[in-house]
């Protein structure tokens, strides 16, 4: 949510900027802005919408700008008031000299406020931004140092906040304060960046030096000084970036998602690679650090996560269950942090996400740690703040996801549950080994199946294209595909608009089938030979008896439908357990090519942001 870019140097200040605004985007369009310090003059350029706006304004007023020496940049999603002009960042102070952008969001901003407007500051927007800006310009007029000036200011903050402040009197710094929301510093030579996440600064260095709670960086030229709340200096370990720039290119893709849907098969066969060489071999999961002993006698497990991540990991219990025979709580984080859970020491918590950024996931998992449980942590990136508070983990190395729309996340987070079920399973003795050896001669061939699917689209694109103009889509499946039948909908709706609902199979006739009508298709997910497929098809057969369209998505092998189904579209033979892995492909093409067809904005949907760093 939100994204910032700080950077000072000899490079053309507005395009690292915008540059570094791009390689964010994804975390919020609403509004973008930037401040430049420019010979003396802080001068101020914001747009509506999408950073394209600002580009194109920088461009007309090119003419003003003399030499801009740094400068903050921000892009938007809004939480306290709405996307407009006047609410989007940079703000100001009262006088304009004091300039800031945040992304989180200040709790106690009201009180603030009302505080700082009798003592004669001046409010323009909604925001609760604002009120930082007002309050640092005030303890400013006290010490006239700015890094004092912010640590004063956020010891009285209360709430999530990553912050880059500029004055025009301190025109050769930039200083930054994190709590609860993202920031870190990269390092260049005769030059240093500030960012909400990598992606920002990239294309400029690798090395880099992530922020910690409660602590302030100032950044120069030449020089990069971090200090905690008490104005002790902290000795920062600098971090080099896993990631390249080129995962940041389309590769002649038309969209990320796209791009992110074809790189499946490599993914997985990334994940793999070093963890399971051959089905007589255990797996190797040396990233969990549970003792064995420990783990024989696990008997309970809990997974929280949200989105995308919540339905890997519904797939993850049934899976783990399966093979594990541990009980394992699925639970949305949102919903985790405000009851009394009964998580406790002997308890392993899992927390999934493909950011690992997401605030409410965080908390849970503090809380979780705050137990005593051994905290697991699942995520594509082993540089966020959850895989810090980790005591395991496994990173899924799926590469940067830049389309808000999660897709090759979701494949490696179900893959890491494949692998992690077996590890259990082969730790607890509890599943024939004959038929592990099975599931993981499967696993091996998830890629190429992949491939196969991938390899023809023609009969998901016409489906999307028939389909294209309803306005209503309930998915129906049981037992492990579920999980797949929420993240279609899930899919569909985020990138669409289109209001499709994941529900299973059996619960139709307990309401929902009072919707069914010709205008309403409803989208069965079918495996045969497993032992949920008789009861879908029948529950497909009461939605065709109220007319509904029906659209099935089975396997290859399955030769006894296609007088019922309108349309069927098929995947290579798999097992049921396995076969969440590729029924989610069709149905992440299917939502793709129906967001395409009614020419919605595929990469970057409405609403959403990628990284959701506010509770
Ligand atoms: C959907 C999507 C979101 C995320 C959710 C959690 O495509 O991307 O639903 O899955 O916001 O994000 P992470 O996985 O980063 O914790």
């Amino acid at each position: 949510m939100c994204g910032i870019v700080g950077y000072i140097g000899k490079r053309d200040v507005v395009s690292v900027l915008l540059k570094g605004l791009t390689n964010l985007e994804y975390r919020g369009y609403d509004s973008a802005g930037m401040a430049l310090q420019d010979c003396g003059e802080i001068k101020i350029y914001k747009t509506l919408g999408k950073l394209v706006n600002l580009k194109n304004e920088l461009e007309n007023k090119k003419s003003e700008l003399k030499h801009p020496s740094s400068g903050i940049g921000h892009i938007r999603w809004a939480t306290h008031g709405s996307p407009s002009l006047v609410n989007a960042h940079p703000h100001t102070c009262s006088c304009g000299k004091l300039v800031v952008v945040h992304n989180g969001i200040i709790e106690n901003y009201k009180e603030l406020r009302e505080e700082l407007i009798k003592k004669g500051c001046v409010f323009r927007s909604q925001t609760d931004t604002e009120t930082i800006a007002h309050l640092v310009a005030d303890e400013y007029a006290n010490t006239k140092n700015l890094e004092e000036a912010v640590r004063n200011s956020v010891k009285k903050l209360q709430g999530a906040y990553a912050v880059c402040v500029i004055h025009k009197d301190a025109p050769d710094i930039i200083v930054g304060a994190r709590k609860h929301a993202p920031m870190l510093v990269g390092i260049g030579d005769g030059e240093n960046f500030i960012a909400s996440d990598t992606p920002a600064i990239i294309e400029y260095t690798k090395r880099t030096i992530y922020l910690d709670d409660n602590e302030i960086a100032v950044i120069s030229q030449n020089s990069v000084k971090v200090t905690d709340i008490n104005g002790h200096e902290v000795i920062k370990k600098v971090e080099t970036l896993p990631w390249e720039p080129v995962a940041l290119s389309k590769l002649g893709f038309k969209h990320f998602m796209l791009k992110e849907i074809y790189e499946q098969s490599d993914v997985i066969r990334n994940l793999l690679n070093g963890k399971l060489y051959d089905i007589d071999e255990c797996v190797k999961l040396d990233e969990v650090k549970i003792d064995k002993e420990i783990l024989k006698n696990l008997n309970k497990i809990e997974i929280i996560a949200c989105g995308t991540s919540l339905h890997a990991a519904l797939a993850g219990k049934y899976i783990i269950e399966d093979f594990a025979g541990i009980s394992v709580e699925v639970e949305a984080s949102s919903e985790y942090i405000y009851r009394k859970t009964t998580t406790n020491a002997s308890t392993l918590v899992i927390g999934v996400s493909q950011s690992g950024e997401t605030a409410d996931t965080i908390t849970a998992i503090k809380q979780a740690k705050a137990k005593n449980s051994h905290v697991l942590i699942i995520t594509n990136r082993p540089d966020s703040n959850m895989a810090r508070l980790a005591d395991s983990l496994i990173p899924v190395n799926a590469g940067i996801e830049v389309s808000v729309a999660a897709t090759k996340s979701y494949t490696a987070q179900l893959i890491s549950f494949y692998l992690l079920a077996i590890h259990l399973a082969e730790i607890k003795g509890s599943m024939e080994k004959s038929y592990l050896k099975n599931i993981k001669h499967e696993l091996i061939q998830l890629p190429s199946k992949i491939e196969e699917i991938l390899s023809n689209t023609s009969n998901i694109k016409e489906c999307a294209r028939k389909y294209s103009s309803y306005k209503n889509f309930i998915y129906i499946a049981r037992g492990i595909n579920l999980a797949t039948a929420y993240e279609g909908a899930l899919k569909l709706k985020e990138i669409s608009y289109i209001n499709a609902t994941g529900y299973p199979a059996g619960e139709l006739k307990h309401g929902p089938i009072a919707m069914l009508d010709e205008t309403m298709p409803v989208l069965s997910i079918l495996m045969p030979g497993g032992i949920t497929y008789e009861k879908v098809l029948s529950n497909s057969e009461e939605a065709k008896a109220r007319n509904a369209k029906l659209i099935a998505l089975t396997s290859s092998d399955d030769k006894n439908i296609d007088a019922l189904f309108d349309v069927v579209i098929r995947i290579p033979k798999i097992s049921e357990i396995l076969s969440p892995a590729l029924t989610c492909v069709p149905l992440q093409l299917l939502a793709y090519y129906i967001a395409e067809f009614l020419g919605k904005d595929v990469d970057q949907p409405r609403n959403l942001a990628k990284s959701v760093t506010v509770e």
